[in-house]
């Protein structure tokens, strides 16, 4: 079921537009058109939907997560059953975290140092320890074309202290994990490693988390620790003084975010990837993502409304399934409304990362983005 293509790990910048990006990322499993948004697949699904649907809305890549596939079904059982894309059936690219934003989250009695970080599962108690280098050899077995070094990110607002302390302990684990990529030969297989700029909503320390990771030579770079509790205006003044010390020949990843406005302002700013849960979350949770904005289908006032939610997407969730019905499948419990609503949102998102694409290549982006803010406020009638 992979279906490889003999290629290594590349990224060619097609064009650009102000501070925008039009690229393009090859790896073992395809081409990535940038900017590309990635759904998330925590548990190697993207939940509640099946991977052709995932593809056919415009998907080049999902995310897996290392956290949750080491402890279940664990990585060397996925290397024994023929890797992540054989197992879920994926055959294009994959990108993975790297284990330590979840285990932060997620993992009970936790205890981080200098070597990496001891927790205890959330499932069943049992002890880990994960370091950059297992963090490396675990995305290795599991096959991941993009992968991620180990870093720490921290909530915000956050002391300087700790936001330093983080950053230049990320650094450290950025230069383990380099050696452990190296070390097991992923450059050769065609795989890339990402390094973290961590440095919180401290401009200094931002500029200098990007600069060091800069001279160490990853296949791409992340921007991490944002949308962690901090408003949309600092996360954005964030990106304007990272990604101009960047390298230009690149792709950057800003990880975890966001919302369909996020996505605008922050390729407006020279980010080629993203990932979030938003679309897939707020889809089994009766919400969707149109042109014209968010719609709660629990509310009442779609209970007669014959309409679908946008007739012209060449989605079905979008275009088929009256609002009526949606809004009878949420309020009734239905597995079918998070299966619709998901579709519909992750469909979206694709529309709006292609119609971003087309907009940078045709060297229109600024009235993309001013038609699309305009859309956004009509909102739904
Ligand atoms: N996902 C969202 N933010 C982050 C981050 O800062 N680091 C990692 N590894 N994953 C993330």
């Amino acid at each position: 079921m992979t279906e490889k293509t003999g290629k290594t790990f590349s990224f060619k910048l097609i064009t650009t537009d102000g501070a925008a990006r039009r690229g393009e990322i090859t790896t073992p499993h395809g081409v990535v058109r940038t900017p590309a948004f990635m759904p998330v697949g925590t548990q190697a699904t993207v939940k509640a939907m099946y991977p052709e649907q995932v593809r056919e809305t415009g998907a080049d890549v999902v995310l897996g997560n290392t956290y949750h596939l080491m402890l279940r079904p664990t990585a060397e059982r996925v290397a024994r059953l023929g890797g992540l894309h054989t197992f879920m059936n994926w055959p294009h690219t994959i990108l993975t975290d790297s284990g330590g934003f979840q285990v932060m989250s997620l993992a009970q009695l936790r205890k981080l140092d200098e070597d990496g970080v001891r927790f205890q599962s959330h499932i069943d108690g049992q002890k880990y320890h994960l370091t950059p280098e297992r963090s490396v050899e675990i995305q290795g077995l599991l096959g991941s074309d993009i992968q991620m070094q180990l870093d720490e990110c921290i909530k915000l607002p956050s002391p300087r202290e700790e936001v330093q302390r983080a950053m230049e302990l990320s650094l450290r684990w950025a230069e383990r994990s380099r050696n452990q990529f190296e070390a097991m030969g992923g450059p050769g297989k065609g795989q890339g490693l990402y390094g973290i700029v961590q440095g919180g909503d401290q401009p200094d320390l931002r500029i200098r988390s990007a600069e060091e990771l800069g001279k160490m030579p990853f296949e791409g770079y992340s921007v991490g620790g944002l949308a962690v509790g901090e408003p949309q205006d600092v996360m954005l003044s964030m990106l304007d003084i990272t990604t101009p010390v960047m390298p230009v020949d690149k792709p950057r990843y800003l990880m975890g975010v966001g919302t369909p406005d996020d996505l605008l302002e922050s390729v407006k700013r020279g980010i080629d990837q993203f990932d979030c849960v938003m679309p897939t979350r707020a889809g089994r949770h009766g919400l969707a993502y149109t042109r014209y904005g968010k719609v709660n289908l629990k509310n009442a006032r779609h209970q007669d409304d014959p309409r679908p939610l946008d007739e012209a997407s060449t989605c079905p969730a979008s275009s088929v399934y009256s609002r009526a019905y949606l809004h009878h499948l949420v309020r009734a419990g239905e597995g079918l409304a998070g299966m619709l609503l998901t579709w519909n949102n992750i469909a979206y998102y694709q529309y709006l990362m292609q119609g971003m694409r087309d907009a940078i290549g045709a060297g229109s982006f600024e009235d993309f983005y001013s038609k699309t803010k305009e859309d956004w406020a009509r909102g739904d009638i």
